[in-house]
């Protein structure tokens, strides 16, 4: 693999790093199946531009729609299983907390794919579709609670359900930027995967794990405007370097015996 050497690079940073943190994007979702963001939808979805339908406008506008498109988004992202990207970033974990550092998985990913591969404490900066919430009380429930036999769905307060991600024009979750920041804040290696970067706050979290002094990496299939401005930029599939990277680790450092 031409990447060898910079992933070799990689996992001894990892290896030497008293706390890690790790962004993730769709582009870690796409081996299971699931289309990243900005590239184009298959089927019936395909002529709606995602960047119009996540929006409050948009729901408020026409919550059928928008409650539809969410609808099939959650039963697609059930539908997929985590790819082995997934689990080595769970696998990551307990070989950190084997060797007492700290890890922080940060994602903007809204499936629940990382928790399924068994990712605890995962910071949820664009929410979740797999919980949502009466647009009247703030009441949230898990998707098993919701019956989704009209839509919209009605809340039993009057209002409406929606999913509990965060649309563009809305706050981020101020515990999730307070948690993500204090942990880009203090870490020493910093990976950006899966993530065309270019949505803020999440494009700038390189920067704030930077001027913590941290070594930045990052994981990309496609080359991004982050690229160049990395200490190490790995091009592949996250599914095929991240498990590359954890056997590296594996033949360093204290906490393998964590390792499955
Ligand atoms: P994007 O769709 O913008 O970017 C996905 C990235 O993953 C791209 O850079 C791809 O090249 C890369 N990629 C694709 N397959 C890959 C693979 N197998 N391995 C590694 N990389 C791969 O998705 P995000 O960066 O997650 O926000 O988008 C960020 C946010 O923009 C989303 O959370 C969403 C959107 O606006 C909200 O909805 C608030």
């Amino acid at each position: 693999m031409l990447t060898d050497a910079n992933i070799r690079r990689a996992a001894e940073w990892i290896s030497q790093a008293k706390s890690v943190v790790v962004l993730t994007g769709a582009g870690v979702s796409a081996e299971s199946g699931l289309t990243t963001f900005r590239a184009p939808e298959e089927g019936m979805w395909s002529k709606y531009d995602p960047m119009e339908l996540a929006t409050i406008d948009a729901f408020n506008r026409d919550p059928e729609l928008v409650t539809r498109w969410y609808h099939w988004r959650f039963t697609k992202a059930l539908d997929v299983e985590p790819n082995p990207g997934h689990a080595a970033l769970a696998n990551l974990q307990r070989w950190l907390d084997g060797a007492h550092k700290r890890f922080t998985l940060i994602t903007q990913n809204v499936d629940g794919l990382h928790q399924r591969a068994g990712s605890t404490g995962v910071i949820e900066i664009h929410g979740s579709i797999l919980r949502w919430r009466c647009t009247e009380t703030g009441e949230e429930m898990p998707l098993t609670d919701v019956s989704f036999e009209t839509f919209p769905v009605p809340s039993e307060a009057g209002g409406l359900m929606r999913p509990c991600v965060v649309w563009f024009g809305e706050m981020l979750p101020p515990e999730a930027i307070e948690g993500a920041t204090a942990a880009l804040s203090s870490c020493d290696v910093f990976l950006s995967i899966g993530t065309s970067a270019t949505v803020y706050p999440a494009a700038g979290f390189i920067e704030i794990a930077r001027t913590a002094g941290a070594k930045t990496i990052e994981v990309n299939r496609d080359p991004t405007p982050i690229g160049g401005g990395v200490d190490r930029a790995i091009a592949g599939q996250s599914g095929v370097v991240l498990p590359h990277l954890v056997e590296l680790l594996k033949q360093m450092g204290d906490g393998r015996d964590e390792l499955e």
